[in-house]
Parts: C-alpha cells; sequence; structure tokens
C-alpha cells in the first residue's frame, strides 16, 4: 500500500469554494501533512500552484471518511449549481482512483463491492441528463493506463447497452463486469503489458491468458455475478467463432461480452498508446465495420455507430 489507512481523492473531482467535508492531507517525505481541514474551503489559485508540483493530482484521505468523500461526490451529482460537464469532471475523476484501487486492491470482494455504486451513479447521470453521455465519452480515451482503459470501456458499453435498449438493472451490471474485464491482467507480468512494440508468441500466448486468469480471480469472490465473469471471460471471443479462449459464437457470447468485445477495440483503436497513432471515432469504426466485419454482433455495432453519431450532434 503506497499509504496505509488512507485513499487517494484526485484534485479535479473537488470543487474550489465548496466546504469539503473531510480533511485533505498530501504526502511529504513520507508523512500525511494536513491540507485542508473538513469544512474549510479549496482555493482555487492554490489548486492550480498545486497542480504543477510533483505530487500535484491527488490528495490522500482518511479511509475513516471514505463515506464521507463518497457523500460529497453524490452531492456534486445532484447539485443544481454545477452544469452537465462539471458533473462529468467530478464523475470520472473520483472514479478513476478508485478504478486505480480496484486494480490494486488485494481483496477483490470489497473492489466489487465499492464498483457498484459508482456504476449506479454512472447509470443515473446518463439517464437524468441526456447530454451527460457526449461529456462522459469526450473525457475518455486520453491516456492508455489499464484503469483508464476499464473506465472508458465501461463509459462507452454503458452508452452502447442504453441505446440497445437495455434495462437499468442489466446496465448495473454490465457496467460492474465491463470496468473488470481486465482484472485477469493482474497476473500478466508488468514487462508485457506495457512493453512498447509487438509482443512475441510466447507473450502473446501470455497475455490471451488473461480472461482466464480474470474468471480464476472472480470465481474466488461471492459478490461477482455470472454476468460480471461471463463479460470478463467472454470479451474476446468473436462473433464468428474465431476468438479466445472457448471460441464461442454468435449468441452463445454473453450479450455484455459482446458489447464489450466492441468497446473494448473501438477504445484501443482510439487510444494513444505509445508505439501507435490513435485513429479518429470515424476511422475506428469504419475499420470495425469493414475490415473486422463478422468479429462483432452486427445489431450492437449499429449501436455503437448511433451512440457515437449522438454525440457528434450534441
Ligand atoms: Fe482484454
Ligand atoms: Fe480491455
Amino acid at each position: 500500500m503506497e499509504n496505509p489507512g488512507h485513499f487517494k481523492v484526485r484534485i479535479n473531482s473537488l470543487i474550489p469554494g465548496k466546504p469539503t467535508t473531510f480533511n485533505l492531507y498530501l504526502k511529504l517525505n513520507n508523512q500525511n501533512v494536513l491540507y485542508l481541514r473538513a469544512g474549510d474551503r479549496l482555493d482555487g489559485e492554490k489548486i492550480k500552484v498545486l497542480t504543477t508540483k510533483d505530487s500535484g493530482s491527488h490528495f490522500w484521505v482518511n479511509e475513516a471518511e471514505r463515506k464521507m468523500y463518497k457523500g460529497y461526490v453524490h452531492d456534486q451529482m445532484v447539485s443544481t449549481d454545477l452544469n452537465v460537464r462539471e458533473k462529468s469532471v467530478v464523475l470520472r475523476e473520483s472514479t478513476i482512483s478508485l478504478v486505480e484501487e480496484m486494480f490494486e486492491n488485494p481483496d477483490v470482494n470489497q473492489a466489487l463491492e465499492n464498483s457498484r455504486p459508482v456504476i449506479k451513479e454512472f447509470v443515473n447521470f446518463m439517464q437524468g441528463e441526456p447530454e451527460a453521455m457526449g461529456h462522459l465519452i469526450s473525457l475518455s480515451g486520453h491516456d492508455f493506463y489499464t484503469f483508464n482503459h476499464s473506465l472508458d470501456v465501461s463509459v462507452y458499453s454503458l452508452g452502447l447497452a442504453e441505446a440497445m435498449g437495455f434495462t437499468k438493472t442489466d446496465l448495473e451490471e454490465m457496467g460492474v463486469g465491463a470496468l473488470f474485464h481486465d482484472i485477469g491482467k493482474r497476473h500478466v507480468s508488468l514487462d508485457i503489458l506495457c512493453k512498447k512494440g509487438p509482443l512475441s508468441d510466447v507473450e502473446w500466448a501470455q497475455m490471451q491468458k488473461h480472461p482466464q486468469y480474470g474468471l480464476m480471480i472472480l470465481n474466488e469472490y461471492p459478490n461477482s455475478s455470472d454476468a460480471v465473469k461471463a463479460t470478463c471471460f467472454e470479451h474476446h471471443e468473436n462473433f464468428l467463432g474465431n476468438g479466445y479462449p472457448q471460441q464461442l459464437q454468435g449468441q452463445e457470447i454473453h450479450p455484455f461480452a459482446r458489447i464489450v468485445a466492441i468497446t473494448d477495440t473501438y477504445d484501443a483503436l482510439t487510444t494513444q498508446r505509445s508505439y501507435n497513432v490513435p485513429m479518429t471515432p470515424t476511422d475506428a469504426v469504419t475499420m470495425m465495420k469493414d475490415k473486422l466485419a463478422g468479429k462483432y454482433d452486427p445489431e450492437m455495432l449499429k449501436a455503437l455507430y448511433s451512440v457515437l453519431f449522438k454525440l457528434k450532434a450534441a
């Protein structure tokens, strides 16, 4: 643990000028130094100075005050003085640190439990604000860390599933599944995950094991449902039947996994990684429709189109 008893709070998830309901600490020379007392207001100018420094993207909050922070984020989401864009930033920024924790937390059960209210918050936001999805998507795809990728895949998947007419319960379940789809990468070595350039055959074989590893991890925890497990285990199957690990085809593949197969590729194609040039959304979807046709559920691919098209109109 980087800072036992404390969790990370990204600065951009906090609203300057609004009183906090929890103490904020900075970690300096391995010590937690109180930066702002609960009830005090964050100064916008001071934050700007802070973000230019090394440790500047986040504060630390005592674990005992986690509920207060969650309540604070929820209050911002339902407040009337923030616009949709500002709410999108708060939701995304507060979730990134949570997803980061999920990938580092040895207690996957806890991580699964933590993820549910967050996904609910996304679903409520998306269904309550017609422009929310557009803003959330426009904040996606700026860098390619596993946790940003997982969050972005969840956002795209929620948009796509909503366009397909999924129920709210399904949306919530699928959002969790999408967030955990690559959890098995915990068991793939960092050298492989971060390698700049193409993988060797041996490395590739390791990488392709991540759906199995993911299932193994999730099987140990009662908080993961069959749908969440299927999303993780089947997200590299492909519609024609030549994916992995089971070579399932068409409707045999769980619908959530068919969605994640699409949004996962879309995110990979449109995000800057160390060795590739990101494609534009239009180029990525065109390539998936033409060159990669047959890999994906055609109805769902159409839905991705409609989500991205709606975005352009917004
Ligand atoms: Fe994957
Ligand atoms: Fe992925």
